[in-house]
């Protein structure tokens, strides 16, 4: 089956993601002015919104039309804006969605509580559905996310290993890839087999979007990203590149990356230095063979679904995800 074009997808969704921005736009409101004005500032930075595009895709590729996806498709982002919104606090970010990030403008403080509000708004409109296994989805996933970033502060300065990186990426991001795709099953009454499926699918495209996040960081620049660059290893975080380049490359490779993991910054090991050896270890592209594989993995689990325009706009998406540049 052939794959649909950014226009077919974008013709396909229009209406739904408007639908969304206005649901977003209604949740977004609280009785205490701060909450508002940091829930819309994020809102009006915009972002891809590719949880709710996946959480629609899956109800849609099942035949499912209703509302509820509407709603659970804001839900989905609102649980992804407050991840970020406590993630830039954690990481002491300056940037987001290419202006400045919540808590450079009003304050850790501020946005902690923020962050939280706008999970507890995301699981009341969640609560509208009257679905049991929606909360329970919503609820594991919350959890999956705050153990990941937890684990991630625990291996701070650490050159883990690969399948520690695959547990912290899967918790922290694919996790919610594979809920968006679960509850638009849900919604639709898939079986299973289907629901496992388009799980499988969240999953493996969460998988390769988190590693080619991290590969830009490494790769892209400030501007088009919108977000600050080479942060990563600044916060003593070893991204699968690094992991790459530390495991298979030179005593002194080695040591020069932990250099840089223990100071969290450049001053000891330049930043060219670092380049340097991933570029000479092939680590990027090692990482990015690695997103390949799992873009791949994503179109195989489609196979046992039914053929339709969404379901082509699903065997899209991986290769976009890998392609990206912001
Ligand atoms: C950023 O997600 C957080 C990660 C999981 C890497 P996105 O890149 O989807 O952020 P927006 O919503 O488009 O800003
Ligand atoms: C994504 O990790 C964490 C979340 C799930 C919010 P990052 O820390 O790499 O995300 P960015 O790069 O800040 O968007
Ligand atoms: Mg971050
Ligand atoms: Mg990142």
């Amino acid at each position: 089956m052939a794959t649909a074009t950014v226009k077919e997808i974008f013709d396909l969704l229009r209406d739904d993601l408007a639908a969304i921005e206005q649901e977003l736009g209604r949740d977004a409101s609280s009785s205490v002015s701060t909450i508002t004005e940091i829930a819309e500032y994020l809102r009006e930075g915009g972002g891809k919104r590719i949880r709710p595009s996946l959480l629609l895709l899956s109800a849609h590729t099942l035949g499912y039309a209703d509302r509820g996806a509407i709603r659970l498709g804001a839900v989905v982002e609102m649980v992804h804006t407050a991840t970020l919104v406590h993630d830039d606090i954690i990481d002491g970010a300056d940037m987001r969605r290419g202006r400045p990030s919540p808590n450079t403008t009003w304050g850790n403080e501020k946005c902690v509580l923020a962050g939280d509000w706008l999970y507890m708004q995301a699981f009341k409109v969640a609560l509208e559905e009257k679905n049991l296994r929606v909360l329970d989805l919503l609820i594991e996933l919350t959890q999956q996310m705050v153990e990941g970033e937890l684990l991630q502060i625990q291996k701070l300065g650490k050159a883990v290993s690969e399948a520690e990186y695959y547990d912290l990426i899967y918790r922290k991001t694919a996790c919610l890839f594979a809920v968006s795709m679960r509850l638009g099953a849900v919604l639709a009454g898939a079986t299973e087999e289907q629901e496992a499926s388009l799980a499988a699918y969240g999953r493996a495209v969460g998988l390769a979007f988190q590693i080619v996040d991290d590969v830009l960081d490494l790769t892209a620049t400030e501007e088009v990203l919108g977000k600050p660059v080479a942060s990563d290893l600044r916060e003593g975080k070893a991204t699968l590149s690094v992991i790459h380049a530390h495991d298979h490359g030179t005593a002194a490779d080695r040591q020069a990356i932990q250099k840089v993991l223990d100071d969290r910054s450049f001053t000891r090991v330049s930043r060219e230095h670092i380049q340097e050896i991933l570029d000479r270890n092939g680590s990027v592209e090692y990482a990015m063979a690695a997103a390949g594989r799992y873009a791949r993995q994503a179109l195989q689990a489609l196979a046992p679904l039914p053929d339709s325009d969404f379901k082509r706009a699903l065997l899209w998406l991986p290769d976009f995800v890998v392609a990206r540049d912001k």
